[in-house]
């Protein structure tokens, strides 16, 4: 089996080799290529990929190269991981929204709408070059906004699925929390990607019992304080949220601290640097502790699990995946792409039936429903007023004024990566 990774040079390539290294027995990799524009990084995460997989005796081999057509010929799947402009973008998106008021996020609000724009043209020409090369490879797309960049991709007709962390590192935590192991836990995950509620916990798979009740009495401060919203909301809510929708129930809070530290991006910047230094060491063989700091844990257990599923060859039989709604969530367009439990085989995703969702977590998802689909408008076809629209139909935004001052900070600030601007 062959698999490509476009981003390998990404200093987050290691978890992801670490996991392939782990986990050979649901996915036997033989190939894994590398794909980057950057040499450099190339051949820094390039080493530390190979000595991963050395010692842990892996038969597979890895390669790296900066052309595409070269890289995707013969992959059964193409994994994207991109960052269109880098830290240095997404420190932008974190920093110009809070001079509106507005939460400054990588995904969330302006600064995700900024990330879109920059991102899908990007992805569905390197898509189009993937099916043109090899039509039968499978996308996996956990490059962000995941949402919009699959929905985009799944409208161009590719075969691609979009994968997010979020909901296996909760299954981790709650079965910390329960004294089981992660595969006994089935969530109850509906919303959209990065706006997700945990409406039941169950023991063994879609029809064990729901101990969300009895999780939230005993471990409910432990849960509240990660996600650093009060144990009352929760207790009110009875359901576990993820932590994106901090920035929707806590949003004038967030923007306060967000006004008085250092971005996300910039730490990210810091920690890179670091991991990149780390990386040139030709005794580290491993993952180093640091990784681990960033946001994107067990997404190579994620990765490993979705792959072996559409390839055929394993993996468990439901996985929490992006994909068209297509009647689940039926307040929801069929083409919007959600964030559920899907039955996951060499087909593809097919969502499984979901119960009927509150209108206090429905609302939400129907109206960032609607600003995805005028994101996308935008991401497409350009222009100011499909930004303005797409900004103004924010839960986070909603006013003309806010939407006008963002609108011209998110051109001013992203020209050189927006060919109508
Ligand atoms: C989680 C999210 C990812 C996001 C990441 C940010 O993993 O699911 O979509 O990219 O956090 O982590 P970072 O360390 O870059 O802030
Ligand atoms: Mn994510």
């Amino acid at each position: 089996m062959k698999l490509t990774v476009v981003g390998g040079g990404s200093t987050y390539t290691p978890e992801l080799v670490d996991g392939f290294a782990r986990l050979r027995d649901t996915l036997p990799v033989e190939e894994l290529v590398l794909m980057d524009p950057a040499q450099d990084r190339l051949d820094l995460v390039g080493g530390l990929a190979r000595r991963i997989l050395a010692r842990q005796d892996h038969p597979g081999r890895i390669t790296t190269t900066t052309d595409l057509d070269q890289a995707v010929d013969g992959a059964d799947a193409v994994l994207l991981q991109l960052r269109v402009g880098g830290q240095a973008a997404r420190e932008q998106d974190e920093t110009w929204p809070l001079e509106c008021g507005c939460v400054g996020q990588e995904t969330t609000g302006a600064g995700g709408l900024a990330k879109a724009l920059r991102t899908v043209p990007v992805v569905l020409d390197i898509a189009d070059r993937v099916r043109r090369t090899n039509p039968h490879a499978w996308i996996i797309d956990f490059t962000n906004p995941v949402g919009i960049v699959t929905r985009a991709l799944l409208r161009a007709g590719h075969k691609a699925v979009g994968l997010c962390n979020v909901a296996i590192g909760l299954q981790r935590k709650f079965a910390g929390l329960l004294g089981v192991e992660p595969p006994e836990v089935h969530l109850d995950h509906v919303g959209l990607n990065h706006l997700t509620w945990e409406t039941g916990v169950r023991l063994g798979g879609p029809e064990g019992e729901d101990v969300l009740p009895g999780l939230l009495t005993r471990h409910g401060d432990r849960i509240a304080a990660d996600l650093r919203l009060p144990r009352a909301l929760l207790d009110r809510l009875g359901v576990v949220p993820s932590y994106y929708l901090r920035y929707y129930y806590a949003h004038d809070e967030v923007v306060r601290e967000l006004g008085t530290k250092p971005s996300r991006a910039a730490e990210v910047a810091a920690m890179e640097r670091e991991l990149l230094t780390l990386y040139a060491d030709p005794s580290l063989d491993g993952k180093p502790a640091l990784l681990a700091e960033r946001g994107g844990a067990y997404y190579s257990e994620a990765a490993v699990d979705l792959a072996a599923a559409l390839l055929g060859g394993g993996g468990t039989p439901y996985q929490v995946v992006n994909t068209y709604n297509r009647g689940t969530l039926p307040f929801l367009p069929d083409d919007a792409v959600i964030e559920v439990q899907a039955a996951v085989g060499a087909k593809g995703a097919s969502p499984l039936p979901v119960p009927s969702v509150d209108p206090l977590y429905a609302g939400l998802m129907a109206n960032v429903t609607a600003y995805e689909d005028l994101a996308l408008e935008a991401a497409l076809h350009g222009g100011r007023t499909r930004v303005f629209r797409a900004l103004l139909s924010h839960p986070l935004i909603g006013q003309y004024e806010y939407a006008e001052a963002l609108t011209d900070r998110l051109i001013a600030h992203n020209r050189e990566h927006l060919a109508w601007a």
